[in-house]
């Protein structure tokens, strides 16, 4: 049999290394040759910064993409566009029985549908997510994605609801758990061993030139924004970093890992000069796997739009505000007993929820099936559909 996987952007990279650590294992495991399984992995290219992917492949221990699309950055269409073209000719030239598509990235969306127009199986793994928010690019993704796709292999119960309220039939999903999970399980002791110190001397942002503090675990805020909701308009973003700058950083330490496009955006609206030069705001570049969960595990709380480090709090128990009025991983909130609160990007709402979160004890949860073999089970599942 012949899996091909696609990746795209940062976020796929932590969910698929434990698929193709399970494919493996499961080759090792076979004599007979009719039952092993051929891999190749595709990378579109959306991310191609060494911080927002290679780092990714080394750590994780992905093997070096077979194919590299090359895609780069762009407007949607020209990202979902050129994928499909070139992954035709992957298709084409390679005629794997299935596709293996991971999240809700660009890359997940173009390579569905192109395998599905080639005729080819495609199993969408991280299926049945549902934020109702049809304005969000990757609410688009998942919606058609899970459309097109033969195996939907879901992370918790929730997502089967979702599917099922969409006329999926039973057959077609299988409930596998979290697989990015299995990396924070496979990965949580070697986060654990760095210190902090030296997680902050080598990502220091550019040219920035400070005795760093000595900080410890409990004592500062983690803090990752990039969702195009929160960082594209001066009038969102603006209060938010009011808010960070005026009331959060006056007591405590800020760690924000800053992506791309983020910054992007704080150098437009004329706002990046005082994060870069706040003596309480520490500015780093995007973080290794390894790094930011270790900032994770020691966080006094969490502010994110990520959805996977909404999921990471929830068993890691950091406190977690969502800077989002939607979710598509409900299981990760409070109310379903998770860590996380939804705070919009209100400044009075987000304020009120920060004093709640920072009288909070760390309590980690564990929804069911996300217990580090996540992977197995999705590898077993092709294996009996196919
Ligand atoms: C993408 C995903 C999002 C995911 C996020 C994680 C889609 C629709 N969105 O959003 O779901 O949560 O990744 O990071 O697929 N850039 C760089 N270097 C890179 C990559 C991007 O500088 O390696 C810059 C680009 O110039 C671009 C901006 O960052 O303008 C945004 O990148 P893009 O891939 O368009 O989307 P993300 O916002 O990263």
């Amino acid at each position: 049999m012949k899996i091909l996987s696609v990746v795209g952007a940062r976020p796929n990279f932590m969910k698929i290394a434990p698929f193709i650590q399970a494919i493996v294992q499961h080759n090792k495991l076979k004599t007979d040759n009719s039952q092993l399984i051929t891999h190749l992995l595709v990378h579109t290219g959306q991310h191609y910064d060494d911080r927002m992917s290679n780092t990714f492949f080394e750590e994780l221990g992905i093997p070096k993409a077979d194919i590299n699309l090359g895609i780069g950055s762009g407007s949607h269409a020209e990202q979902v566009g050129q994928t499909m073209i070139a992954f035709e000719k992957v298709l084409e030239a390679e005629k794997p029985d299935w596709v293996v598509v991971v999240g809700d990235v660009n890359a997940t969306l173009a390579c569905s549908v192109t395998a599905k127009k080639e005729w080819v199986k495609v199993c969408h793994i991280e299926a049945g997510l549902r934020s109702g928010d049809i304005n969000m690019p990757e609410e688009v993704n998942r919606l058609v994605t899970d459309r097109l796709s033969d195996l939907l292999l879901t992370p918790d119960h929730l997502s089967n609801e979702n599917l099922k309220k969409e006329g999926v039939e039973d057959s077609r999903m299988v409930f596998v758990g979290n697989i990015m999970i299995d990396t924070l399980e496979a990965n949580r002791h070697k986060a654990e061993a760095i210190p902090i110190k030296t997680i902050l001397q080598n990502n220091i942002f550019e040219n920035i030139q400070r005795d760093l503090p000595d900080i410890k675990d409990e004592n500062y805020v983690l803090i990752t924004l990039h969702r195009p909701s929160n960082v594209d308009e001066k009038e969102v973003l603006e209060p938010i970093m009011r808010f960070l700058i005026d009331e959060v950083a006056n007591n405590r330490t800020i760690l924000w890992p800053i992506h791309p496009r983020t910054q992007k955006q704080l150098i437009q609206f004329g706002l990046f000069d005082e994060v870069k030069l706040h003596p309480n705001i520490i500015l780093l570049k995007p973080l290794g796997y390894f790094e930011m969960l270790r900032l994770n595990m020691g966080a006094k709380i969490m502010l994110t739009d990520s959805g996977g480090l909404q999921e990471e709090c929830t068993v890691l128990g950091t406190p977690c505000l969502t800077l989002r009025w939607n979710t598509e991983r409900p299981v990760t909130l409070k109310e379903n007993g998770g860590s996380s609160v939804l705070v919009g990007n209100n400044v009075n709402r987000i304020r009120e929820e920060y004093k709640e979160a920072l009288k909070k004890q760390p309590t980690p949860v564990r929804p069911p099936h996300w217990d580090g073999n996540t992977a197995q089970r999705c590898l077993k599942a092709i294996l009996d559909a196919s």
